[in-house]
């Protein structure tokens, strides 16, 4: 399977919505990546419904969305019916992990763990057969552009490890900080999803990026 690349939305132009669906829909991105934030979980706050509705209306991609709330549990009903198909809770908000990725999937999306960068890849041995798709997060949660954690290539691999072991199908997404400088080495140490918001958004022409990100993430 070649590497995803998920263009966060987030750094989207707010004012431009509709143009910027258009934009993802016709490039070489394969998912959508969608930042919830409550302002509790992290210390930000993003958008809810209102901007879910407009993706749902205009994205032809897959919605991949990274809830960073609390109490995840409450919304999964709401985010399947907004049209998520892969639905991210934070390891850190589950206090019953297996029962929300078990309620996620029970709505017909994929169930995603996302993982702060202080959180151990072994907290998930008990779980990752049940996880479709595992985030490791290479910046703190709650903002866009923030500089990418080096740690994380050490993380990816013991999950990469960890998923043979088990023989699981897990995905692995990394979020934060992903630019063309680290695409290469993040898809040779296991990454099958790259999300970037500012690499693509920055620039000044975010199509030719993604398809750029693409080429070198599965080169
Ligand atoms: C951070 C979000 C990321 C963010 C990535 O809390 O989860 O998805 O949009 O943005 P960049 O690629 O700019 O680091
Ligand atoms: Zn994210």
């Amino acid at each position: 399977m070649s590497v995803i690349i998920a263009p966060s939305v987030l750094s989207a132009d707010f004012g431009n919505l509709q143009r910027d669906c258009e934009m993802i829909n016709q490039s070489d991105a394969g998912w959508y990546h969608v930042d919830v934030m409550d302002g509790v979980f992290v210390p930000n706050i993003s958008f809810g419904f209102p901007v879910m509705n407009v993706l749902k209306k205009h994205a032809t991609k897959t919605l991949d969305v990274h809830l960073m709330i609390v109490e995840p549990d409450r919304y999964i009903q709401r985010f399947a019916e907004a049209g998520s198909a892969v639905l991210t809770v934070h390891y850190e908000a589950c206090t019953h992990l297996h029962r929300s990725l078990a309620e996620i999937k029970k709505h017909g999306m994929k169930a995603g763990v996302a993982l702060n960068p202080h959180t151990p890849v072994s907290n998930l041995n008990d779980i990752i057969q049940d996880c479709d798709l595992v985030l490791v997060m290479s910046v703190n949660p709650g903002f866009g552009g923030q500089a990418f954690i080096e740690n994380t290539y050490r993380k990816v691999s013991e999950l990469k490890e960890l998923i043979l072991k088990n023989n699981a199908h897990t995905l692995i997404e990394i979020d934060g900080g992903v630019s063309e400088q680290n695409a290469l080495s993040l898809s040779r140490a296991g990454a099958d999803v790259l999300v970037a918001g500012n690499a693509v958004f920055a620039t000044p022409d975010p199509s030719a990026t993604i398809a750029a990100l693409h080429k070198t993430a599965n080169s």
